[in-house]
């Protein structure tokens, strides 16, 4: 299916990622922001680093697990701090029915506090979601720089507006 990117200039604060480690970092960091409940959704153009931040923040959460797109089971259960359902609806056809992953599962669990949603490609899961926190990564000046854009639905948390403050440049 076609996945449309949202604009850049709907996201509010931008920071820098200058390496995979930095983008991973920036992950790691906003594991520490996490209580359980929240929906983060990853956009960005192939190669752009969403399963690297995804690593990052399943690091920061104490997760043990290879993390890696789960591009054909489509979700992946990962338990750490808090249990991360680690999304990426790439592939995901149009006749692919998102219950039949178990989504409304998954949307009980997070609802309940004791999870949290990491979604890539989140387009189609947008029918299901109320709040959540947004990043956009896009290239940066050099091959190895990302950009990374935040936004909220309703609004960015005080807290994840202040990640963009500890970029590298
Ligand atoms: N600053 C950076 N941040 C993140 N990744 C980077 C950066 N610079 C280079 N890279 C490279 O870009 C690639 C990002 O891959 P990754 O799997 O994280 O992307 P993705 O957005 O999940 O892609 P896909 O849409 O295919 O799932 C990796 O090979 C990584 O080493
Ligand atoms: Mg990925």
């Amino acid at each position: 299916m076609e996945h449309a990117l949202p604009d850049p200039g709907g996201f509010p604060v931008a920071v820098r990622a200058g390496s995979p480690a930095a983008s991973a970092a920036l992950g790691e960091r906003a594991a520490g922001l996490l209580r359980g409940g929240e929906t983060l959704l990853l956009w960005g153009p192939l190669g752009a680093g969403k399963t690297t931040f995804a690593q990052g923040l399943c690091r920061g959460l104490g997760i043990g697990d290879e993390v890696t797109s789960p591009t054909f089971a489509l979700a992946n259960r990962l338990e750490g701090r808090l249990v991360v359902h680690h999304l990426d609806c790439y592939r995901l056809g149009p006749d692919d029915d998102l219950h039949d992953v178990g989504l409304d599962a998954i949307l009980d669990e997070v609802e309940s506090g004791a999870a949290v949603l990491l979604a890539e490609w989140p387009d189609p899961l947008l029918p299901w979601l109320r709040d959540r926190i947004e990043l956009l990564a896009t290239p940066g000046a050099d091959p190895e720089s990302r950009v990374w854009r935040l936004r909220g639905v309703p609004e960015l948390p005080g807290p994840w507006a202040a990640l963009a403050a500890g970029g590298d440049g």
